[in-house]
C-alpha cells in the first residue's frame, strides 16, 4: 500500500457520515479492529460506545467528528432465531430467509456498510422458516444449507438494489473468513487444531478444509448481478491472505462463557477458539484493505 493507516484521514473522511458493519462474530472483530485503529487519535472525552435496539447494535461515537462507528448484530443477514445478540446458541438454526426489513431499517441510512455472513452457514442443512416467528401459521421446511444461503443473499441484495442511495453509500461484502480447525489440512497431526500453532502456513494457495468456495461463489454472483444493475458493491477478499495464519486465533486465550469442565482443561485442544482471530493482528489488514478502499483517490499522499 502507498500509505500507511492514518486514523485521522479516515476520521476526516467519515466525518458527518454513519459506518456501520452488519453480521456475525467475526465482524464484530473486525469493527473492534477498527475502534482500536482509530480511538487513539481522539483525545478521551470525546468518544464513547454505546448501545441501541437492544444491544443488538453497538456505536463507537467520536464527537469532534460527529462519526459513528457502528456494529450491527445479524449472524445471517435476514432474520434468524439467532438475531438475539447474546443469546444465540441454539441447537437448530431458523431463518426467515424473506424477511430482512427488521434489521435493514436500522442501517438503511448508513454511508458505509460493510456485511459479512459465512460461518454460521456451515451446517448441511437449515430450517427455513416461511411465516412469522411464534405465528402458528409459520411453515417449517428443511433445506440444503448452501441453497438457503443462495436465497438468503438474494434477499439482502434485493433489498441494497431498492434502497440503497447509490451516490450517497459504499457498500463492502467480507469474503469467508478461514478457520483452522482441522492441523491435518496443512500436514499437522490428526486430531489436533491451531492449538499451539506458533508460526503461519507458507505453502502458497494453501486453503483449509473449512473454507467453502462454492459460497463465495454464490457470493460473487449474487454481487455480480448488483454490479450489473449499477449497484458496486465491493468484495474485500480477505480470504487467501488469512487462510496462512493458523498461528492468529485466540486459541486457549480466550474469555470462556462457561467454567471448564476436567476433561476440557485435560486437553485444551478441545476448547481452542481456532475461528475468531486475536487482536492486534488479522483484522486489521482487512480494515487497512477497507481503509484504503474508503479513501480511495481522496488520501493526500
Ligand atoms: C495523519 O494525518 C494527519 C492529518 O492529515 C497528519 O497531520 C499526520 O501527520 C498524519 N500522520 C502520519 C503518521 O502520517
Ligand atoms: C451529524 O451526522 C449526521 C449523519 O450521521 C447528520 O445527519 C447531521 O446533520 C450531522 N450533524 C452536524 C451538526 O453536522
Ligand atoms: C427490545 O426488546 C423488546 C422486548 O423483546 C421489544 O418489545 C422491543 O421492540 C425491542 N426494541 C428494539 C428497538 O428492538
Ligand atoms: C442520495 O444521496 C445524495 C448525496 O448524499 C443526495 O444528494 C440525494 O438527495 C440522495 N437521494 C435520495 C433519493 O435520497
Ligand atoms: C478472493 O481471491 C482469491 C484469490 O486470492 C480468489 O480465488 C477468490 O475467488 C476471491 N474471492 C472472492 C469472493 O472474490
Amino acid at each position: 500500500m502507498r500509505c500507511r493507516f492514518n486514523a485521522t484521514w479516515l476520521l476526516e473522511r467519515l466525518r458527518n457520515k454513519r459506518m456501520v458493519y452488519v453480521g456475525d462474530s467475526l465482524n464484530r472483530g473486525q469493527w473492534v479492529s477498527m475502534i482500536c485503529l482509530v480511538e487513539s487519535a481522539i483525545p478521551p472525552n470525546l468518544k464513547w460506545i454505546s448501545y441501541r435496539h437492544n444491544h443488538s447494535l453497538i456505536a463507537f461515537n467520536a464527537m469532534e467528528y460527529n462519526t459513528t462507528i457502528e456494529f450491527y448484530w445479524a449472524p445471517m443477514l435476514v432474520e434468524s432465531n439467532s438475531d438475539h445478540p447474546y443469546n444465540h446458541r441454539l441447537p437448530e438454526r431458523v431463518v426467515r430467509v424473506q424477511a430482512i426489513e427488521k434489521h435493514a431499517r436500522v442501517w438503511s441510512d448508513a454511508d458505509i456498510l460493510i456485511f459479512n455472513s459465512y460461518l454460521w452457514w456451515l451446517r448441511p442443512e437449515i430450517k427455513v422458516l416461511w411465516g412469522s416467528f411464534g405465528s402458528p401459521d409459520g411453515i417449517h421446511k428443511m433445506e440444503q444449507a448452501p441453497r438457503v444461503y443462495e436465497m438468503a443473499l438474494n434477499t439482502w441484495s434485493d433489498w441494497l438494489e431498492v434502497h440503497i442511495n447509490r451516490s450517497k453509500t459504499q457498500v463492502f461484502f467480507v469474503s469467508m473468513s478461514p478457520t483452522h480447525d482441522r492441523a491435518e489440512d496443512w500436514g499437522g497431526l490428526d486430531g489436533h487444531n491451531c492449538y499451539q500453532e506458533t508460526e503461519p502456513i507458507t505453502r502458497e494457495g494453501y486453503s483449509g478444509s473449512g473454507s467453502r468456495p462454492e459460497l463465495m461463489r454464490a457470493v460473487e454472483a449474487v454481487i455480480g448481478r448488483l454490479r450489473a444493475r449499477g449497484l458496486g458493491v465491493r468484495i474485500l477478499n480477505i480470504t487467501q491472505l488469512s487462510e496462512y495464519r493458523k498461528d492468529a486465533h485466540p486459541s486457549i486465550y480466550k474469555r470462556q462463557w462457561h467454567p471448564l469442565s476436567r476433561e476440557q482443561l485435560a486437553d485444551p485442544t478441545s476448547y481452542a477458539d481456532c475461528f475468531h482471530w486475536c487482536l492486534p493482528g488479522v483484522s486489521d489488514v482487512w480494515n487497512e484493505l477497507l481503509y484504503a478502499y474508503i479513501l480511495r483517490n481522496r488520501s493526500p499522499c
